[in-house]
């Protein structure tokens, strides 16, 4: 694991520093929300909205059963549609709640974290005593949260999220997305 994230790191600076110059575009074509612990988490709402060509965003609402919560992790998995979806490059779990307690101690989910915090409230230290909502993130801020600095090929693409607390996988979110 150890290893792994620290691969995940150098590979991103790598990008970072070469890549820079890419410029794809990225449109998400579906999203789906889905509880694997109706005890612990509901979807209010999950959905993706087109207001015009240059205004798109996505919104989500989890109710939480079971409040406070203090330990929460959240795992990332990149699948790239060939025949069916298959692994591709990314497939980390990172501890949320650690990270928010010191953001500047990870440089790299810092990066992403600043694309983010502005439209969810969580986005502030554990323990969590209220519904996660992701409010009107913008796709232009996705797109270039992803494609300036992961040059990834052209393709169909998901993007998993996995809701995990106290080690066990509560929630899970799936971005469906072209590149061009
Ligand atoms: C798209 O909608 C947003 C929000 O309503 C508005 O601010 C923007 O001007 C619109 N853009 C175009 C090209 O119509
Ligand atoms: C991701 O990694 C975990 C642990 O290393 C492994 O159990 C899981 O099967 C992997 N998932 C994919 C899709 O590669």
């Amino acid at each position: 694991m150890a290893i792994k994230l620290n691969l995940f790191v150098a590979f991103l600076i790598i990008s970072i520093f070469y890549f820079t110059e890419v410029y794809s575009l990225l449109e998400f074509t579906n999203l789906q929300c889905e509880s694997l612990d109706k005890d612990f988490a509901l979807i209010d709402y999950c959905f993706l909205k087109s207001v015009n060509r240059s205004y798109k965003y996505v919104s989500i609402k989890v109710n939480l059963l079971q409040l406070p919560i203090t330990k929460v992790k959240v795992h990332f998995g990149l699948y790239q549609r060939l025949n069916g979806y298959k692994p591709f490059l990314y497939n980390i779990t990172f501890d949320a709640c650690r990270f928010l307690q010191s953001p500047k101690s990870n440089p790299v989910a810092l990066y992403f974290y600043n694309f983010y915090k502005e439209y969810s409230n969580m986005n502030h230290p554990c323990p969590y005593d209220h519904d996660i909502v992701l409010d009107k993130m913008p796709y232009h801020s996705i797109n270039n949260m992803v494609t300036k600095i992961l040059p990834f090929p052209e393709g169909n693409y998901m993007f998993e999220v996995l809701w995990i607390a106290y080690d066990i996988p509560r929630a899970q979110t799936k971005f469906y997305a072209s590149l061009s």
